[in-house]
């Protein structure tokens, strides 16, 4: 399988198995004066790709940091460490961070590299399918605050995207429903003809067969370009994205952040949500909504999450809704589905708190 190379403005997405090998000749590439190299890299990676990527960058000073990912270290107490190391090691502009990791690693990599210095060279190596088919995409980067998630950030784009295929392999199962969670996220609200093609093969997906995988991140990374390159800083278009994240973001929060619930598996209960309101108010068909229905339950997409799409768990989750930091006002801001392919603009549906406890309750 050849590798696949997806060009965004500033950067490009390498894709596939062995993409890992292009890394020394892109370093060379974006970073001629780069003389020292952080390696920021999460802990649960397979010790085999560390030792390939030094062998691969033995010409510069490398400097490790391995990483005991969680939501807990992604916060401002880590990134003042890792400043400080890179003040202490004397780091330069023209040198390089490499984050290696999930969204986690690249969210708080990206961050240190846009502030430090007011910008130094920044590599992302996605480690899990999350990152490989969502976060690394977009240019968003940041940490979460006692007042919530990912409320401090910059907008910053890395030097070149290398999504190593191989990585995936040690990622549990789990981990990768999450990571599919985003795809089939992005063939709904943007291409049918993508959605067909996952009716297709969400099971080849999720045992990574290899052609069918670097298709599938491919066509989920230009996807998210599309939306990412035409609204950088998430002014309008860029919302189409939240499909599902409201009801997402407030059943983490419910959950406190617990790995009861993944931020993926949310995800899918909060696509499923959002499409069964949006048959409801007869804002997308039966067929549309059937059509979504029938993918899920082929796949048994909610086989382990029942117990969170009961109507009392979601009732006790709106309350967090009021939280997000992407409403604008007191109503809370939807996107419903119109389509397979095609959402509601953004704005276009804001609900008070007790128009959606309604909504649930004849729903659920
Ligand atoms: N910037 C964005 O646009 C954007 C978009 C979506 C999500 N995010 C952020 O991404 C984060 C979630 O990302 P994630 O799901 O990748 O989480 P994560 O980084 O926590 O990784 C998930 C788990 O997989 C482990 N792991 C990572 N790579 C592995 C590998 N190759 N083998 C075995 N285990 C591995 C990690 O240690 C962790 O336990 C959240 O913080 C979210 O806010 C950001």
């Amino acid at each position: 399988m050849k590798i696949s190379r997806l060009k965004a403005k500033d950067y490009s997405i390498i894709i596939g198995k062995n993409s890992i090998t292009t890394l020394s000749y892109e370093v060379k590439k974006h970073c001629p004066k780069c003389k020292k190299i952080a390696l920021i890299i999460d802990k649960k990676i397979p010790k085999k790709f560390l030792v390939k990527i030094k062998k691969k960058l033995q010409k510069y000073k490398i400097f490790i940091f391995l990483v005991s990912s969680s939501e807990k270290i992604k916060n401002f107490n880590q990134v003042n460490i890792f400043i400080d190391k890179l003040l202490q090691l004397n780091f330069n502009r023209t040198d390089l961070i490499i984050g290696i990791g999930g969204g986690i690693i690249g969210d708080m990599t990206g961050f240190v590299s846009s502030i430090f210095k007011r910008g130094i060279n920044f590599i992302n190596l996605p480690s899990t399918l999350l990152a490989q088919v969502d976060s690394c995409v977009g240019g968003k980067t940041g940490v979460n605050s006692k007042y919530g998630k990912n409320l401090v950030g910059s907008f910053f784009n890395p030097k070149v995207v290398i999504s190593e295929t191989e990585f995936l392999k040690s990622l549990p199962k789990r981990e990768l429903t999450c990571g599919y969670a985003e795809i089939l996220k992005h063939a709904i609200i943007y291409d049918r003809v993508f959605f067909k093609y996952l009716k297709k093969n969400t099971k080849n997906i999720l045992s990574l067969k290899d052609k069918i995988l670097v298709n599938s991140i491919s066509k989920s990374c230009k996807i998210k370009l599309n939306f990412t390159e035409k609204d950088f800083k998430e002014k309008n278009l860029r919302m189409k994205l939240n499909f599902g994240h409201t009801f997402a973001h407030a059943l983490e929060i419910q959950n406190k952040y617990s790995n009861k619930l993944n931020h993926g598996e949310a995800v899918l209960i909060g696509m499923f949500i959002a499409s069964k309101i949006s048959r409801f108010e007869k804002i997308c068909s039966d067929k549309t909504f059937k059509q979504i229905k029938d993918l899920y339950n082929n796949n048994f997409l909610l086989k382990n999450l029942t117990k969170f799409i009961k109507r009392d768990q979601i009732l006790k989750s709106i309350k967090f809704m009021k939280n997000d930091k992407k409403k604008d006002d007191e109503k809370i801001s939807f996107i419903f589905l119109k389509n397979i392919g095609k959402t509601t603009i953004p704005g276009d549906y804001k609900y008070k708190t007790s128009q959606v406890v309604n909504l649930i309750k004849k729903l659920f």
